[in-house]
């Protein structure tokens, strides 16, 4: 379909009604979550069957969970009823905008997101929820680097209020003023980043958090000590070193490593980090990182 489709929106009139996202895991299906509770039509794309039934469940479970706090005012039935999950990349042919979330790997990141602009109109959006891929490398893989951009949603999605909107140097000022539309039209707030490593939230997030895996190391204060003096004195809602926990430190050592290589030796990973990671201690998903999860 071509974007004739663009006039197709939502009632509140901004959102495409016809959206997309590759890959239906824990962020996939909070994205899919995110549009499909503001009236969009959803298609979550999976890699197999199993998969897309899972990310199914997870979508349908999010929205009932959402109706049932009272976060959102709808019908179950009628919601369940604009989604759908496939195995076929070619039913994304009518969507106006799809969400590539599939796993943080460069060569199947570039290849799902060719895959993707193959199919779409010419005129269709295409984002990727990358955290920490460059939105300029991947719009350079593609033909249409004007429609692409990154969203990179946080997790849980439907408990955070941020969407970093990351602007690659190609990305089309209409584009971009389109996310900031869909943003606010999801209930979210926008903070719009110029493509850079870590864009603005992981750069910043993951500098302190190695400031404080450092001071830890060093023994200048323990783990709890050192995240009560951000939580206490900073206001910030969690301190860095459990945040790490929940994120996986696995997570983040892959960040920073990242990071080292193109910001430079401020964001080398501590030895410790590496330690942890190297004996398995990845946070709450493994029972212990920084903090005991165990109980
Ligand atoms: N988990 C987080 O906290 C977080 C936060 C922000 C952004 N991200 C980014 O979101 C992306 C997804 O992360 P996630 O945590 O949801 O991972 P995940 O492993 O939970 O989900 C990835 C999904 O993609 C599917 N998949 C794999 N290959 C596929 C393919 N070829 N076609 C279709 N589907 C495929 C998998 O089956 C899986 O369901 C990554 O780029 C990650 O960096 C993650």
């Amino acid at each position: 379909m071509s974007n004739s489709a663009q006039s197709a929106t939502t009632s509140d009139g901004v959102l495409p009604r016809f959206v997309g996202v590759l890959g239906g895991g824990r962020m996939g299906a909070g994205i899919a979550h995110a549009f499909l509770i503001k009236g969009a039509d959803v298609l979550v794309v999976e890699r197999d069957e199993q998969s897309a039934e899972a990310a199914r469940e997870r979508v349908e479970s999010a929205a009932a969970k959402s109706i049932e706090r009272g976060a959102v005012d709808g019908n179950l039935d009628e919601m369940v009823s604009r989604l759908a999950v496939s195995v076929d990349y070619d039913d994304f042919k009518d969507r106006q905008l799809v969400v590539e979330a599939v796993p943080e790997d460069w060569d199947l990141k570039v290849a799902s997101l060719r895959g993707l602009e193959e199919r779409l109109a010419d005129d269709a959006y295409l984002a990727s929820n990358t955290s920490s891929l460059s939105v300029n490398g991947l719009a350079r893989e593609l033909g249409r680097p004007q429609n692409f951009l990154g969203l990179h949603f946080f997790n849980p999605v439907p408990a955070s209020t941020l969407i970093e909107v990351v602007l690659g140097e190609q990305t089309s000022d209409a584009v971009a003023a389109a996310a900031r539309g869909w943003v606010e039209a999801l209930g979210k707030t926008a903070v719009v980043v110029n493509d850079a490593p870590g864009f603005a939230s992981s750069r910043l997030g993951v500098a302190i958090a190695l400031e404080a895996m450092r001071m830890v190391e060093e023994g200048v204060a323990s783990a709890e000590d050192i995240d009560n003096a951000m939580v206490l004195g900073y206001k910030h809602p969690t301190g860095p070193l459990r945040t790490t926990d929940i994120v996986g430190l696995d997570v983040r050592l892959g960040i920073a490593e990242y990071l080292a290589s193109t910001l430079g030796d401020r964001f080398a990973p501590p030895q410790i980090l590496r330690d942890k990671v190297a004996r398995g201690e990845l946070g709450r998903k493994t029972g212990k990182g920084f903090f005991d999860w165990n109980g």
